[in-house]
């Protein structure tokens, strides 16, 4: 919420708005006013004027009641139009003969005191959004009370101040409720019908400032120990927020041992990396921060840097009520920008509930294949999302050099075991595999055909065809692929509400 900060002097009438606007009484007396401004805020000056009036650039009325939109300050030049954006003296003149010098007045403007930013809920303006605060609303609804910030009582903006309000403020300080404004996303009916609402963790509900939040610090190289990388180094939207390098260069130049993973409707998963070792989204986020082949920082490091910004505590206190930077909130609103990255816009989609155009007939060959028996992609890579969220040994390799889920649960029966990936926006997340082994697709398409290790430590039963292949003949290869193309969403991949928010 921010409050300006304003001095009026003499002859001035109306208000100084929040949208800095000032209204000026010419009551053919010399008006003169100080007004204070925020280093950077630009006031525009408005003044009403009955007829004619020889300073404004143009005439007629904005809103009520006759006021001229036109910045017209002026010490010599009555003509001269600009904005009072400069601290200084400005003389101005109020009145249809600018001969006249009882009307001409002076503005003084002088740098002010930063804006106070008070978090969403901060009926008491203390900083921090808590139990006073709902004391406050509360001996404001009972009339006991105005407090510091009546607007602020009004939680949920719905025109009353109730016990609305009161349940609104609890449930932010209790982080079962956003802080901010709740976020509404459009999620079509067949991905909810399957899978259900989306779920959102009691503990980081979501809100418009926390996705904002969110996708700054996803983009902020300062989460890195030289301040050269962010999650997004690895993580490109234009690659479906995967890195098209087989193994993602860290900081120290060091190269992982797998390729890094698409983040897409992630929302669904039930477990994060290759090998699941996370289970929710939000403590996956703090692995990248301090893995020394990523961004190799510390997290009181990346705290006190996050902390040091002239924006970011305002931001935070938006979002959980309180401008306290520490990883857990960090990680919370990362997963809050993770969760919006959505892509439910492909032809495949427009299949099951969109303007269908229909599929190309190599594109439904394709189709057949991969929802029958003839390719079986269907058994793991099912849903909407296009996973089943399970960890399968699809037979790649006969001695296995990297144990996936078995490193974790230290079962052997979990050994050659990988999450299996989402398709979605297939054909731009290469290279592919946990080692980005495939540089293409039809590399893929020929490993299912006729490169699974049948002798591959416990080989996913689904795998029907491993001992006899696919043999799909080089058509039905090609139709394959073109319809895991159908998977594709332009949309996604250019969304700009994804894309990097220090290059707007
Ligand atoms: C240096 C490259 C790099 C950076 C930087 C990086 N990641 Fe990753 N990310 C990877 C790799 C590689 C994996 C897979 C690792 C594994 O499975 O062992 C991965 C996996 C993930 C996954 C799991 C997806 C899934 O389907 O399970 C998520 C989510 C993710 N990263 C988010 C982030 C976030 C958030 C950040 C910033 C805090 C980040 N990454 C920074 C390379 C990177
Ligand atoms: C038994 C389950 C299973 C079946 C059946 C299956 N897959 Fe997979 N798929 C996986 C697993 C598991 C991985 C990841 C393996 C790894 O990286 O070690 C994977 C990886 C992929 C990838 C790479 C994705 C990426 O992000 O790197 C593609 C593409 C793919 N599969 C397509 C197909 C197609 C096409 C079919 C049908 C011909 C198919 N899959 C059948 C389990 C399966």
């Amino acid at each position: 919420m921010k409050k300006a900060v304003l001095m009026t002097i003499f002859m001035i009438t109306g208000l100084f708005s929040q949208d800095a606007y000032m209204n000026i009484s010419h009551q053919g007396i010399s008006p003169s006013a100080t007004i204070t401004v925020e280093s950077g805020q630009e006031i525009t000056f408005q003044y009403g004027g009955g007829g004619p009036h020889p300073m404004t650039s143009g005439h007629g009325s904005t809103d009520s009641p006759i006021f001229f939109p036109t910045v017209t300050v002026t010490s010599s030049n009555p003509t001269e139009v600009f904005s009072l954006t400069e601290v200084g003296t400005y003389l101005f003149h109020c009145g249809t003969n600018p001969g006249n010098s009882s009307n001409w007045g002076t503005i003084i403007v002088e740098a002010g005191e930063a804006e106070e930013e008070y978090p969403n809920g901060d009926v008491n303006e203390d900083g921090e959004v808590n139990i006073l605060d709902i004391v406050a609303i509360a001996n404001y609804i009972l009339e006991f009370s105005t407090p510091a910030n009546p607007e602020a009582a009004d939680f949920n903006a719905d025109g009353n101040v109730n016990i609305l309000d009161i349940v609104g403020v609890a449930n932010c300080i209790l982080g079962f409720g956003p802080c901010g404004d709740e976020l509404v996303l459009d999620i079509p009916s067949f991905v909810t019908d399957y899978l259900g609402e989306m779920p959102i963790p009691e503990d980081n509900p979501m809100s418009v400032e926390g996705v904002e939040l969110g996708r700054m610090l996803f983009y902020d190289k300062r989460l890195s120990g030289d301040n050269t990388m962010s999650c997004a180094s690895c993580h490109l939207q234009s690659s479906g927020f995967t890195d098209p390098e087989q193994f993602s260069e860290g900081i120290t130049g060091e190269l992982g041992g797998r390729n890094a993973m698409q983040i897409i409707n992630a929302a669904w998963f039930t477990s994060f990396f290759w090998d699941g070792r996370a289970a929710t989204m939000e403590d996956q986020a703090f692995g990248p921060v301090i893995n020394p082949v990523e961004l190799n920082e510390t997290w009181p490091n990346v705290e006190a840097k996050i902390a040091a910004d002239p924006d970011y505590p305002a931001m935070f206190a938006e979002v959980f009520g309180t401008e306290t930077i520490d990883s857990v909130r960090i990680s919370k609103a990362i997963s809050q920008f993770e969760r919006t990255l959505l892509s439910f816009n492909s032809k495949f989609d427009d299949y099951f509930y969109g303007d269908f155009t229909g599929f190309t007939a190599s594109e439904e060959n394709g189709f057949d294949i991969y929802f029958s028996e003839r390719g079986d992609c269907i058994h793991c890579h099912s849903g909407p999302i296009l996973t089943d969220n399970e960890f399968r040994n699809n037979g790649l390799d006969s001695e296995l050099t990297d144990l996936g889920l078995g490193e974790v649960t230290g079962d052997p029966d979990d050994d050659g075991k990988f999450k299996v990936p989402t398709l979605r926006n297939i054909e731009f997340t290469g290279p592919y595999m946990h080692d980005g082994r495939f540089a293409t697709l039809e590399e893929v398409v020929e490993h299912y055909n006729s490169g699974v290790k049948i002798d591959s430590p416990n080989l996913d039963e689904e795998m029907e065809h491993a001992s006899e292949g696919l043999n799909l003949t080089d058509q039905e290869k090609i139709d394959l692929v073109n319809f895991l193309k159908t998977f594709s969403d332009p949309d996604f991949i250019n969304n700009p509400a994804f894309s990097d928010p220090f290059e707007e």
